[in-house]
């Protein structure tokens, strides 16, 4: 059970204060009755919750999409450094989100937070076969050779075997490259271990969903109805 302000509050619609006049106005009705008040305890599992006539559209988790700048940690506190969480509101960095995997401090892209546990081992776990797909630029001249030894699965210098992976040449020095996996800096290792630095990375993707090109470093949107029905269940 939760406060009634709270759980709307949590859909980003409204405002716990805004709450408290709708509440006041009648235009909150808990199972078919008027809200007695703002902090009244509802199960939002189970009650049904209108306003204005629509359900308020409640979700037990949070998703956030979040184009992650350069310059800033994939982590939820960090005593001296600027995190992913620190781009949020208040509000939000309260729910107890974690970034789905890390992107490197220098990367930039698509970065899911979330506080939906489940959901996040699904995309992480090699298991479950959801491809990351990475830009890259490199130095160097990158050739077909290249994608083989991507597609062959490669054994790195310090042994760190990775599974098959996707190298699309987009230019001599820019490819796309999927992985199903995310081992520390596991791009620029593997491009490195072909004698090509990364100069630059973005994620672009995660299973279905796409860094919206909308967003710019910094910015961030909670998930579309349409990308949570597409996630992995
Ligand atoms: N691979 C890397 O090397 N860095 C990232 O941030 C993500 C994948």
């Amino acid at each position: 059970m939760e406060r009634l302000d709270k759980i709307i509050s949590t859909t980003g619609k409204k405002s716990r204060r805004e709450v408290k006049l709708l509440v006041k106005q009648g235009r909150i009705l808990v199972d078919g009755v008027p809200a007695a008040a703002p902090e009244m305890k509802v199960d939002p599992a189970v009650s049904e919750i209108l306003l204005d006539g629509e359900d308020i559209g409640y979700r037990r988790f949070t998703y956030i999409m979040l184009h992650k700048p350069a310059g800033v940690l994939s982590a939820v506190e960090d005593k001296r450094q600027q995190t992913v969480l620190d781009l949020l509101p208040e509000e939000l960095q309260k729910r107890g989100l974690s970034p789905v995997g890390r992107l490197d401090k220098d990367t930039e892209g698509l970065l899911l937070l979330t506080n939906d546990g489940e959901l996040t081992h699904k995309l992480l776990s090699p298991r479950h076969h959801v491809d990351k797909v990475y830009y890259a630029r490199v130095e160097g001249t990158l050739e077909q050779a290249d994608c083989d030894a991507f597609a062959a699965g490669m054994t790195l210098g310090d042994g760190l075997e990775c599974m098959p992976a996707g190298l699309e040449i987009l230019s001599p020095g820019e490819a796309l490259v999927t992985l199903q996996e995310g081992k520390f800096h596991q791009v620029k290792r593997m491009l490195a271990a072909r004698g090509k630095p990364v100069t630059y990375l973005k994620r672009l993707s995660m299973g279905p969903l796409q860094l919206d090109e909308i967003l710019q470093p910094g910015q961030f949107r909670h998930l579309t109805e349409e990308e949570l029905q597409s996630l992995p269940r």
